[in-house]
């Protein structure tokens, strides 16, 4: 029997960057339960005794009235938390395999949405992984049709600011082999719940126009950042869809930098070598910590609205980066967020630019999601229509991109000074991220992780 092979792509561009870009139609958002007609093909029914276990092991973290954000959906809370225990998880396997002197960057976010797309047409073992791997089955809600809904509530959260003073974009496309059909429910539940309409495109006859097509709707997605991110002979006759998730960011610190005193600085990197940085400076209260026990320093810096923002972790100079991370779990980084107190901070910062790209296959094997990827084991019969179960997932990528410049809002900096070299002000703290350091871009009310990344070098 011939297997078909689906192309997962997760593709994802983060950026400042002041230039204004398309409006964002999220007709889902007004989509209720009753409303997605028809259910995914299978539902995994996640097991009493794993519920209340995993509960137990949650109890420090289980969402309490008092941390639950206004108006948010107690299971919505609880879904985010599930992406952010995989966001950890994740990328301690990708950090294994890199070396400490690379640069890291994804969105853990893009990476489970994705993988939620594909979950609406798996059964059996292979749904079962998908739950367990990517924590949905954390969730209190027991049946996994439900992360769906929650996932569309979400998504509603993070991407409908009333004020667009920084700007989040999601897009989400299935790219389909036109001589298939797939199944319906399947297409209108992916509509409804992630806004991924279904275009037909010739795989089989074309497929160098069909990734140029590909190609084209992702860069016009990410405001032309991420091009080509489908590499040649990637699409093969044989590709039957292509899951895409876009995710753009684009926000101005709610506290610029000024231009005129960022300089070229010495930037030790992990292997100790020195390169020159231009390091960005500001001296201003921030949310920041110390926490000697565990070797880091914690700032939290806003964009403009305060409804995003950049949380960086810098090892102490005893401690070294391998460590930080190794220690990084979900529990870990809402205890120091939680400890975060209004300081005031001389920070420096490289300006700097990141882009990666990985094939997230070997990984997620690694955490336990075998059968997706596997052609005998794959059990995806939800996608195309008729009996024929056939499809399993060929790889999956990932891209992203980041640049961190001075750019700030205009009604910032009344309350800033900036200095040149180190005051004599003896409350003031030194944030210098002048060695790597971590970096997550969080939507702060539901603690989204929407980025992630390593800084081991920014010259
Ligand atoms: C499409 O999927 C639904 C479940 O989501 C299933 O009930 C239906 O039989 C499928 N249709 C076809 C034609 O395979
Ligand atoms: C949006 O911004 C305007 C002007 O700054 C303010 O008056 C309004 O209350 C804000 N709306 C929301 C929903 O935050
Ligand atoms: C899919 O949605 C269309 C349009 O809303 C509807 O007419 C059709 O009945 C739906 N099909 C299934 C199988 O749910
Ligand atoms: C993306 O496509 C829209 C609609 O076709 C167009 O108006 C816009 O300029 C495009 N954006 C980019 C960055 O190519």
């Amino acid at each position: 029997m011939r297997r078909f092979a689906l192309f997962l792509y997760a593709v994802l561009v983060g950026a400042i960057d002041p230039t204004p870009s398309s409006d964002n139609s999220l007709t889902h958002c007004n989509t209720k339960l009753k409303d997605i007609s028809g259910q995914p093909m299978c539902v995994y029914r996640t097991p009493d005794k794993k519920t209340q276990t995993a509960q137990t092991a949650d109890k420090a973290t289980q969402p309490k009235a008092k941390d639950l954000p206004e108006n948010t959906n107690p299971r919505v809370w609880e879904l985010s938390r599930a992406n952010s225990k995989f966001a950890f998880e994740f990328y301690k396997q990708l950090a294994k395999s890199k070396a400490d002197g690379e640069n890291i960057f994804l969105s853990p976010l893009s990476i489970s949405t994705a993988f939620a797309m594909t979950k609406l047409g798996a059964c059996g073992d292979t749904l079962q992984q998908l739950m367990e791997v990517f924590k949905f089955d954390t969730i209190t809600e027991k049946t996994s049709d439900q992360v769906h809904y929650f996932f569309a509530k979400l998504n509603c959260r993070l991407y409908r600011k009333a004020n667009k003073s920084s700007e989040l974009v999601s897009a989400n496309r299935l790219f389909g082999e036109k001589s298939l059909t797939y199944n319906q429910t399947f297409q209108n539940i992916s509509e409804a719940v992630y806004s991924a309409k279904l275009i037909p495109v010739n795989f089989k006859d074309k497929p160098k126009s069909a990734r140029k097509i590909i190609n084209a709707w992702v860069a016009n997605k990410t405001e032309g950042l991420i091009r080509d991110v489908i590499p040649p002979d990637a699409i093969t006759p044989y590709t039957t869809l292509v899951i895409v998730n876009a995710i753009y960011f684009k926000g101005l610190w709610k506290s610029m930098f000024e231009k005129e005193v960022t300089v070229k600085r010495d930037f030790e990197k992990a292997d100790r070598s020195i390169c020159k940085a231009p390091m960005m400076q500001q001296q201003g209260s921030f949310r920041f910590g110390k926490f000697s026990k565990d070797g880091v320093k914690v700032i939290e810096l806003p964009y403009k609205g305060d409804d995003v923002s950049m949380v960086l972790i810098l090892p102490l100079a005893e401690a070294t980066l391998t460590g930080v991370e190794n220690q990084l779990t979900h529990e870990k980084i809402m205890g120091w967020l939680k400890q975060l107190t209004s300081t005031d901070v001389e920070l420096s910062l490289p300006r700097f630019r990141v882009e990666d790209s990985f094939s997230l296959t070997d990984r997620l094997k690694q955490m336990g999601l075998n059968d997706l990827f596997n052609q005998e084991k794959a059990n995806l019969p939800g996608i195309i229509e008729g009996t024929s179960n056939n499809i399993y997932i060929y790889d999956a990528f990932h891209k992203a991109f980041l640049e961190v410049n001075e750019e700030g809002s205009e009604a910032a900096g009344a309350s800033t000074v900036i200095v040149m070299g180190r005051s004599l002000r003896p409350s003031l703290e030194i944030f210098n991220a002048n060695r790597p350091f971590l970096l997550l871009i969080r939507e702060v009310a539901i603690n989204a992780i929407i980025f992630m990344g390593r800084i081991s070098n920014p010259c």
